[in-house]
Formats: structure tokens, C-alpha cells, sequence
């Protein structure tokens, strides 16, 4: 996407969201409080100043609580390509008038898709709404598959989105020692972390992850969609809360967290 693309699309969103004011009705108000609810696999909505989903991978996930037609968001934010991340972003999108932000290779055929999109890359942060959202990486790789076909996806990453209270969604990636540089430098309240192994992090990984980050609020994600990714959350809560301060808090898919 070029630069002059890049522009209209801000404007028009923007213009267009000063007319319709907030979308969902949901918000919290002045307060600095979120309510983040797991769309099971990878998929949170975190309503904070804005409502902001995440890897809406519903049609499909076994274990998702909702119908993308239910999802009323103001932002689409998609880690990576893979299907079980990308899912319905681009459904959900339009019918919200919402932007999808995401790495610039995934943002490309999501805008060809008919979304407005905010492409950006790795290390970089961007202000949509009343939202920061920060792209960090991830260790993991990232591609499209349909009809026979695979198309690059460009790196995987995660977020750090601050809409009131500041969340670190990691994404699918392996633990990685520049975690603690991401505790250092954004301080998020939360992290949203994969246990899953096989794909991802799996519970041992995943305990040194909250170590490093040193996050006091965790709350473990890709786990249990599938077969290949079972885990015990009780054991990723109990390896945390032996070895660092932090305290890991297991939701079922549907269920919802209030982040003060
Ligand atoms: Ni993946
Ligand atoms: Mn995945």
C-alpha cells in the first residue's frame, strides 16, 4: 500500500467515525477499566475506550462462543495470515465499518477484500480512536492457504493495545528473550499468552514467557481448539504462581475478565 493510500484511508474512517460516534454503546466511560472476554482459540474482545477484537477466528473454532454476525467492534486487530487468526476479520470488519490493523502483508488482501485497512509493521504504533496499538513481534511464521494455493503473509507479530488498561496479545509464537525487553518498555497490565505447544509456547515456554515479560496479570489462549493443542491451564496457573509474582487467571471460551 502507498503512502497517499495510506492517508485516504485514515481520513475516511476518521471522518466517518467523528459523524457516527461511538459504535457499540458498550464503552466504560472516562474510568480506565476493561472488560476483555475470550472468544475462545485466540480470539479476545476488549472493551476498553474503544471495542477492539482480536483474531476472530469463529467459523470453524469449535469452541466459539459467538457468531461473527454477534462481534460489535470498533477495531479488527489480526496477528498473522493463519486461518485460525485471520478467520472472520475480514466479515467482521465490513459489517462494523471498522479498520482491520495489521502487518502491512496481511492488511493488502484484507483491503482487496473490500475492508479498510491500517497496514503497518513491526515496532511501530498507531492511534486508532481513543486506542494505541503497538506491533511487536513474534516468533512464528505467517501465510495464506486457499485454493491450492499459498500466498506470504509477512512476519507474524503481536500487540500491545492500550484502550484504557494496556493488553500484550502475543500471538502464536515461540518465548523469545526480547519479552522482557516488551515488559520494559510498555509495562502491560495483562498478556494474553499461547500454551498450546505444537504450534506455539507450550506450558514450560509459556511460564518462562511471564517471567520475562514480568506481566502480573496472564490469562493463557490457543489451547484446547483442537487435539493437537491440549493442555491444562491449572498447570501453566501453578507453574507461574510457584516461579514468578504473577497471577494466571483461566477463562472458558465466552467468559469474561475485568481489568481495572
Ligand atoms: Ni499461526
Ligand atoms: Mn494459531
Amino acid at each position: 500500500m502507498n503512502k497517499p493510500g495510506r492517508e485516504r484511508l485514515h481520513s475516511n474512517w476518521k471522518a466517518r467515525l467523528v459523524q457516527k460516534g461511538k459504535a457499540s454503546g458498550l464503552h466504560n466511560g472516562p474510568g480506565d477499566a476493561m472488560k476483555l472476554t475470550w472468544l475462545g482459540h485466540a480470539a479476545f474482545l476488549l472493551e476498553g475506550k474503544d471495542t477492539v477484537v482480536v483474531d476472530p477466528f469463529l467459523t470453524g473454532n469449535p469452541v466459539a462462543p459467538v457468531k461473527p454476525a454477534d462481534v460489535k467492534c470498533d477495531i479488527v486487530c489480526v496477528t498473522h495470515a493463519h486461518s485460525d487468526h485471520y478467520g472472520n476479520a475480514v466479515e467482521i470488519a465490513k459489517r462494523n465499518r471498522a479498520p482491520i490493523v495489521a502487518i502491512l502483508e496481511v492488511a493488502a488482501p484484507a483491503q482487496v477484500a473490500g475492508a479498510e485497512t491500517i497496514g503497518m509493521n513491526i515496532g511501530g504504533s498507531t492511534e486508532v480512536r481513543d486506542t494505541k496499538i503497538t506491533m511487536t513481534n513474534a516468533i512464528h511464521s505467517s501465510c495464506f492457504v486457499g485454493d491450492g494455493k499459498v500466498q506470504a503473509g509477512g512476519s507474524a507479530a503481536g500487540f500491545i493495545i492500550e484502550s484504557g488498561p494496556k493488553v500484550y496479545h502475543a500471538g502464536d509464537t515461540a518465548a523469545f528473550g526480547d519479552m522482557r525487553l516488551l515488559g520494559e518498555l510498555y509495562e502491560p497490565d495483562l498478556a494474553l499468552l499461547p500454551i498450546g505447544d505444537f504450534f506455539t509456547m507450550g506450558i514450560a515456554e509459556a511460564t518462562k514467557a511471564v517471567e520475562l515479560l514480568g506481566t502480573r496479570r496472564v490469562i493463557p489462549m490457543h489451547y484446547n481448539t483442537f487435539d493437537i493443542i491440549k493442555q491444562d491451564p491449572g498447570e501453566f496457573k501453578g507453574n507461574v504462581s510457584r516461579k514468578t509474582k504473577s497471577e494466571v487467571t483461566i477463562l472458558k471460551p465466552g467468559e469474561s475478565y475485568r481489568l481495572e
